[in-house]
């Protein structure tokens, strides 16, 4: 082998028997930022004017082939060379090209494979098209290539979900030409780049392929027919529609003029708030592990076994959650008919997986055996981590802390699932506060993909640190909390709740309310909401309450006779005639006339001003660490709509001059933070 050369500091290239191999190297995840594109420019050109090079390999050095375009760059601007350009000079290139791919072969690492003449790909190696996911489409010539190889309706496929194919589809599509062992890769790929320069004829260029969009282009149904089975990808969003235009003209236009119209639209897409919104949230996503002062150095505590108090819906889904990862969970309850309510409820849940095929029967057992049931807390003696999930009342915690202060072996986590009673206050019934948090879970706890790690003043590091790495291991993203009323998710909501009710009293009809919401990107509004979670779940202030009314009638939500609106048995819901009543009563009482129709936009200002104010207040108090983790708390504790970036990314993008002015206009005070900031004309995100 030649001795290796640097292209730029982030690629390199050195010759075998001919074969140039071009090794990216740009950790973590080898994106194609510019001086990776540097690199490659440089890399053809000797390629090019090298004769003794004949043919050359395209992958990369660390744990992937590319997996995208560098997102941090997006925002900071990029600069050439750009990256369709580069791809185009690799297929423009005189000699055999050959990518050989493994790992996540993603966004504009696979625009970079389609590039090549040849594909090879590691078995364990997956390729996707995820831009749709930053509400964007692949704009490095993806969707005209793509269709050229696999046809419209694969490529569409794999551009509108964002999904990733594993290789051996990609292999039956047509997306790459072999699959080998992974340890073969390199070999296969020089055996296959050696085969190429053998050959005589003109390279297979994938621009140049006019098969699959001949056959494309005779289905005139294809377009309509692939948005009517898929209508629920485009709903709200705006990428897929840009990303089925794109491939349009992939079918029916030149290569050139398709990637014309594939500029254009991914330039749209680049600018809109949508891309914007989601582009936050995938870095904010990834940044709430982070915490100062925390890092590789922060010894972890080893937690191998688990000890959950309460076996009601709460206590039963995270002990689900320790069982699913292979950590045995003694669950403990005062009675035995407690207890086994509480595991006959576990093990429905998980039949109920198995019936949908995502368990097999043996998985039910393996993890129903992992749970053991007790009446006595001395069974938690040798647990290395206790998660409370008892009534929310401060002298049962006080009982409960008391008794694992006796019980507990020192180094063990104390951990507690209050929703918003004081974590300092709890660790005061023990003498080793330093080892108490909060692990606030949301409802069911075995599926919502939030935990909010809630640090006391005491918490040591390390139970912070342990805290925040299990929620990872138990496929939960953690968001740290300070200690609060409600913490961050609760906390911030409470607002929008409160602001629903006086709304709909005021005189806005629920379901005008309620649609508004889901217009704005919510699956279900305010009020239909509280009937989902149960009318005597959340407690309004004030002496008459709607929720009180609806309660005090037995209604209690869809659970019980409905709640503001009655249900069908299919769970459609019509607004109730009761619930109407109750309204009138309630207004009589408190003297509101209820003549205050408001349209939709205002319902959207009037619910959720409320909750960012509440978002400043919570990040001025340093309950949460970044406005980020907030949006985070949000998107996957109460579904609010990702690509309207969660509150706080939102509401920089709608303009915090207009937030403090309409808060004023309801008399609400702003927070100091978000006058600062509009002030300043600055930005939460
Ligand atoms: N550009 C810039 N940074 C990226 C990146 C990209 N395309 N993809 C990943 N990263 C960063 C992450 O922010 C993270 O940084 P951090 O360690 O500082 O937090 C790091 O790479 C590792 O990513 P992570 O997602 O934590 O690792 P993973 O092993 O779980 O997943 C991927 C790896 C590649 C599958 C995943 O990161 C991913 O899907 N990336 C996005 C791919 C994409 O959308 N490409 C198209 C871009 S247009």
């Amino acid at each position: 082998m030649s001795e290796t050369k640097s292209m730029s500091d982030t690629v390199t290239l050195s010759v075998e028997d001919a074969v140039a191999v071009v090794l990216i190297d740009n950790p973590p995840v080898n994106a194609l930022g510019l001086s990776v594109r540097e690199g490659l420019v440089a890399a053809i050109e000797e390629i090019e004017g090298n004769t003794d090079i004949k043919a050359a390999i395209i992958s990369a050095k660390g744990r992937t082939f590319p997996a995208g375009a560098d997102i941090a760059e997006f925002d900071i601007g990029m600069r050439e060379p750009w990256l369709p350009g580069v791809i185009d000079r690799i297929e423009a290139c005189s000699k055999p090209m050959v990518a050989a791919i493994f790992g996540t072969a993603l966004g504009g690492g696979l625009e970079v494979a389609l590039g090549c003449h040849y594909r090879i790909a590691a078995a364990s190696a997956k390729m996707g098209l995820p831009e749709v996911k930053l509400g964007l489409l692949p704009g490095a010539g993806g969707t005209q290539r793509l269709p050229r190889l696999v046809g419209a309706e694969a490529a569409l496929q794999m551009m509108i979900t964002g999904k990733p194919v594993k290789a051996a589809l990609a292999e039956q599509m047509g997306l790459v030409d072999k699959v080998v062992a992974d340890d073969a890769l390199m070999a296969e790929a020089m055996a296959m780049a050696a085969a190429m320069m053998a050959k005589d004829g003109p390279l297979p260029r994938v621009s140049e392929k006019t098969e699959m969009v001949e056959k494309d282009r005779a289905d005139a149904e294809l377009f309509d027919r692939f948005k009517a089975e898929h209508g629920r990808l485009f709903r709200d969003v705006i990428a897929p529609d840009e990303i089925l235009d794109s491939v349009k003209a992939a079918v029916n236009l030149p290569f050139r003029e398709g990637m014309s119209v594939e500029s254009a639209n991914f330039n749209k897409l680049f600018t809109s708030d949508q891309s914007r919104a989601l582009r936050h949230v995938f870095f904010a996503m990834r940044e709430t592990s982070k915490v100062p002062g925390i890092g590789k150095d922060t010894p972890l505590i080893d937690v191998k076994s688990v000890g959950v108090i309460g076996a009601g819906t709460m206590g039963g889904g995270i002990a689900m959650n320790f069982a699913n990862i292979g950590i045995p969970v003694t669950i403990v309850e005062v009675k035995q008919e407690a207890l086994d309510r509480g595991l006959g409820v576990i093990r429905k849940n998980y039949e109920n997986t198995a019936r949908k095929g995502r368990l097999t029967d043996a998985d039910v057992e393996t993890r129903m055996g992992l749970l053991t049931g007790s009446l006595d807390m001395e069974s938690l003696a040798d647990v290395d981590l206790v998660i409370e999930a008892v009534f929310e009342s401060m002298e049962i915690k006080e009982k409960v802390f008391s008794r694992l202060e006796t019980i507990c072996k020192p180094g063990a986590i104390l951990a507690s699932n209050t929703s918003f009673l004081d974590i300092n206050h709890i660790a005061t019934f023990t003498s080793r506060p330093e080892m108490v948090l909060g692990l606030h879970f949301f409802s069911p706890a075995n599926v919502m993909p939030l935990l909010e790690v809630v640090r006391g003043d005491k918490s040591s590091d390390s139970v912070i640190a342990t805290g925040m790495k299990l929620a990872g291991k138990i496929g939960k993203t953690p968001v740290l909390a300070g200690v609060c009323d409600g913490f961050i998710a609760n906390r911030l909501m409470l607002p929008y709740m409160v602001a629903s009710q006086e709304m709909l009293l005021a005189g806005t009809p629920m379901q005008v309310i309620d649609s508004a919401m889901r217009d704005y990107g919510f699956a279900m509004g305010p009020i239909a909401l509280l009937d989902l979670i149960g009318l005597d779940v959340i407690t309004f202030p004030g002496d008459m309450t709607l929720t009180g009314e609806l309660v005090a009638m037995e209604r209690r939500g869809q659970k019980l006779n409905g709640g503001f609106y009655d249900y069908d048995e299919k769970r459609r819901g019509t607004p109730a005639p009761a619930a109407h009543d109750v309204i009138e009563k309630v207004r009589r009482h408190r003297g509101i006339a209820g003549d205050v129709e408001l349209t939709p936009e205002q319902v959207v200002a009037g619910l959720l001003y409320p909750v960012i104010n509440e978002g400043a207040k919570i990040l001025d108090e340093g309950i949460a660490l970044r406005a980020g983790d907030i949006d985070v708390a949000a998107i996957l504790g109460y579904n609010w709509p990702s690509y309207q970036g969660g509150p706080m990314c939102w509401a920089d993008i709608h303009g915090l001059d207009k937030i403090v002015a309409g808060l004023e206009q309801m008399g609400i005070e702003p927070a100091a933070m978000l006058k600062k900031l509009a002030a300043e004309g600055g930005s939460f995100t």
